[in-house]
């Protein structure tokens, strides 16, 4: 079966059950900061689980365009992609039943009139309980045992069992998940709750709601006989083909690369064409890391020269199914020839510093050089390994990981709760100044956190943190908006502390003794039994200014930060108000 009669035989089968087809939403979401790209099929509908009435009536279906940067580093191997597409089925409120949403999927995936795969070759899971101390899902588990033909059915916890909310809050709940020759490749959600911003669940509004996702790529490639992996199926055919023609040679490692440039590529694409461009935050972040390791591998297999025409074939094998890469082929060549340019610019200085440190090195290459020709030049480890290698040197990765850890903690804080803990763990891309500047912010967050506590009272409690570049945000639970007056003295007094040059102390105490001082923490996070205190106080009164656990780093004294200002105070979510702030 090729990619056009699965896309074409998923909406005939759900329209032939009453649901109407939705187009996908963009990459970026809409209205919905608290994630970065679109992950999920459900995205664009989760007001309609939250209790808005759905435009699209009550059964409806989806292709989606999907980005999980969480997989990164798996791709290369035979399923894991960033970028992919999702099928999706959805009733938002009770209409569908646990079982019929279970019947529906095995017979869509078993029936020889469908996706026609052998019995034999499907499994599925249930939730076996205990997230926030649910129980396990009996009615999931007597559906699938009424399933006829299906052998093996096992139960999971809620790590693999449990899905949702995306972002910080929303439809959530168990899961019953398909397996086609031990692959997932489908997820049946049943929202039966409502994850709060704490973590806490409510049952969901309008009853159960049904949110399934499966990914296109993997379903494709369980109905194609002769692919080994998703890269061998026609969804990817003539992308791999173009990569190939323009890659000589067959050395070690060319497949993975040959993957990864196909992958990479492709999710550049479709993120171009949804208007990301590439940058050092957020989505354009993304972007940025895509190309330019796509860009490398490519370099790698001697292929650059192809890199146009690479992108050439993806917009013309999905151009026809995503009309906005056609109307926007310019644009997307435009600005991807744009980045390659201004990257190998970048890692011709930075070739240069590691020709040098080769050759300044014996037996070895230090972590900490290792890691500044990462954080300066974007030289990516792997490639710094495999140069050092061909003179013999090795490079010494405990002291990089090290080095890398420490730097880490700076923007972990803020984009751990977007990238989902996974987005700086490969490939953060963050000069020294870029590292000076978010230290700065993230003092000065401390200090604002202290202030609307001083100003507003106890009801605000940190509900999340994000820091870039560019600014400070900052989440805190108060069931108001500020008024002028408010937002100004809190703003002045942050830059009064800031102005009489306050020191900033580190210690290192048990949990129990900094939290009986009154130092503060952020709830939803899980801190060790010894814990890092900063404080900053006034050495001429003793008085204590602010005093938060954190892995840091700080500034060592408040003037460091300079002038401190709110731009924006808006509400982020119910009872959850959001104020962004720069510093000069
Ligand atoms: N919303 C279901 C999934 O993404 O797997």
């Amino acid at each position: 079966m090729d990619y056009q009669k699965v896309r074409d035989r998923f909406v005939q089968f759900f329209e032939a059950k009453g649901h109407r087809i939705v187009p996908s939403s963009s990459l970026i979401p809409q209205d919905d900061a608290s994630v970065l790209l679109t992950t999920a099929g459900m995205q664009q509908f989760k007001p309609c689980f939250a209790g808005v009435d759905s435009p699209y009536g009550d059964l409806a279906i989806s292709i989606q365009k999907c980005f999980r940067l969480s997989d990164i580093d798996s791709v290369g191997d035979d399923t894991h992609l960033t970028f992919f597409e999702m099928f999706g089925n959805f009733a938002f409120r009770g209409e569908v039943s646990k079982e019929q949403a279970i019947l529906w999927a095995w017979e869509f995936l078993a029936s020889p009139n469908w996706m026609a795969i052998g019995r034999d070759r499907i499994t599925a899971s249930y939730y076996n309980g205990n997230r926030a101390g649910t129980k396990a899902d009996g009615e999931a588990k007597t559906a699938l045992s009424k399933v006829d033909g299906l052998s093996r059915v096992t139960a999971q916890p809620d790590t693999e069992n449990f899905w949702g909310p995306t972002g910080s809050e929303g439809p959530c709940g168990p899961t019953v998940e398909f397996y086609v020759d031990g692959v997932e490749v489908w997820n049946v959600v049943f929202n039966e709750f409502y994850c709060q911003p704490d973590g806490t669940l409510s049952p969901a509004v309008g009853g159960l709601g049904i949110d399934t996702g499966m990914g296109l790529e993997r379903l494709l490639l369980t109905v194609t006989p002769e692919a080994e992996s998703i890269y061998d199926t026609d969804a990817f055919a003539p992308i791999i083909a173009m990569i190939k023609a323009h890659t000589p040679g067959e050395e070690a490692g060319v497949t993975k690369s040959i993957r990864i440039v196909a992958d990479h590529l492709r999710g550049s694409v479709f993120l171009l064409s949804d208007h990301v461009q590439p940058s050092n935050k957020e989505q354009g972040y993304v972007l940025r890391r895509l190309l330019r390791r796509a860009i490398l591998h490519l370099d790698k297999l001697n292929a650059l020269a192809g890199f146009e025409e690479i992108i050439g074939a993806i917009i013309g094998r999905y151009g026809d199914f995503y009309p906005e890469l056609l109307s926007q082929k310019d644009m997307i060549i435009q600005l991807a020839n744009l980045e390659r340019d201004k990257f190998l610019k970048t890692i011709t200085q930075g070739r240069k510093e590691l020709d040098k440190v080769i050759s300044e090195s014996e037996n070895s290459i230090t972590g900490e050089r290792a890691f500044d020709l990462f954080a300066t030049y974007g030289l990516p480890l792997d490639f710094i390994k495999e140069e050092a290698a061909q003179h013999h040197l090795k490079v010494d990765e405990n002291s990089f990981e090290r080095a890398f850890q420490s730097h880490q903690e700076i923007s972990r804080a803020g984009v751990e709760s977007k990238f989902g803990g996974h987005g700086l763990s490969s490939g953060a891309q963050v000069s020294e100044a870029d590292q000076q500047v978010i230290t700065r912010l993230h003092t000065a967050t401390h200090l604002l956190h202290a202030a609307l506590i001083k100003f507003l009272g106890n009801e605000v409690k940190q509900a999340g943190s994000d820091l870039n570049t560019e600014r400070a945000r900052f989440d805190f639970t108060f069931s108001r908006a500020l008024t002028d007056d408010e937002k100004r003295q809190v703003e002045d007094w942050v830059n009064e502390q800031i102005q009489k040059d306050l020191p900033v102390k580190k210690e290192a105490k048990p949990l129990q003794e900094a939290l009986g001082e009154g130092a503060l923490a952020f709830f939803k996070q899980k801190y060790p039994n010894v814990v890092d205190v900063y404080t900053i106080y006034d050495p001429a009164t003793d008085e204590v200014i602010s005093k938060e656990l954190c892995g840091g780093p700080h500034v060592s004294r408040t003037s460091e930060i300079d002038k401190f200002h709110i731009t924006k105070e808006q509400s982020s979510s119910a009872g959850v108000r959001r104020i962004r702030a720069v510093i000069n």
